[in-house]
């Protein structure tokens, strides 16, 4: 690895209907030391007391509820959030909605992370949601509004990590989804790269659901992720 270059971790997106397979999961995983992320389909079906019991238990979490709103409700909502416990959260990265999370996270321990361009999307999508930019352009903005605003990472695809690095500095986290070992379907994820691609850009954080969650031996999914992320970190 290089020196100074920070060992990357793998999040689990815990993407599950049903809040006791999830938990069970969870429990099978956790010798591997994820980050469980909690997303909105668990978070309402009793995903948050979910959080809790992990975060009691030593593990980390990452509440991904991507929040959005008026400054004030931002504010207020990781204002009830920041002594949760979690390790991550997300928002996304409108100036307005980053600043006002910024100020409601106050001197806790939770580190915020901006959704920049969901790696759902594409240019057409990006013009069909009214974007004035392509993708590349609009991350590389979104990048250097939320490097002014305090955040501490972002969320972006692994294509987008270099320019998106320099537009942030060294320290503050990059976040991967739209991971997909080779062979794997994309699904609904529109900017994919490997897990080792990830790695080798420069990815602090890669987000893996459906290709661990959905697979027949989840376990055995997550640990050749890992070897494989481990392995490109020794390149
Ligand atoms: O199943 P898959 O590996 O595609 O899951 C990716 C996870 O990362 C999902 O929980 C999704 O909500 C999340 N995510 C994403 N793109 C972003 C931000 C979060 O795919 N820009």
């Amino acid at each position: 690895m290089a020196p100074g270059r920070r060992q990357p971790r793998l999040i689990v997106a815990l993407d599950l209907a049903d809040l006791r397979r999830a938990e069970a999961l969870a429990e099978q995983l956790s010798g591997h030391r994820p980050v469980f992320k909690i997303g909105h389909q668990l978070a309402y079906t009793g995903g948050l007391g979910l959080a809790e019991r992990l975060i009691r238990a030593g593990q980390d979490v990452f509440l991904d509820l991507k929040l959005h709103d008026i400054p004030r409700t931002v504010e207020e909502g990781v204002r009830s959030l920041a002594g949760f416990g979690a390790s991550l959260l997300t928002v996304h990265a409108y100036p307005q909605t980053m600043r006002a999370a910024v100020a409601g996270r106050g001197g806790s321990g939770l580190k915020l992370l901006a959704v920049t361009v969901l790696t759902s999307m594409d240019d057409t999508d990006a013009a069909a949601a009214g974007y004035r930019a392509g993708v590349a352009q609009t991350v590389a903005e979104r990048a250097a509004d939320a490097a002014q605003s305090g955040i501490d990472g972002l969320v972006c695809a692994a294509g987008e990590i270099a320019g998106a690095r320099r537009a942030i500095g060294p320290d503050r986290l990059l976040v991967v989804p739209g991971i997909r070992p080779a062979g794997e379907a994309a699904g609904d994820q529109k900017r994919v790269m490997t897990p080792r691609e990830a790695v080798a850009l420069g990815a602090d954080y890669l987000v893996v659901g459906r290709p661990i969650v959905g697979a027949p031996d989840p376990v055995a999914a997550a640990a050749a992720i890992l070897s494989e992320m481990e392995e490109a970190t020794r390149r």
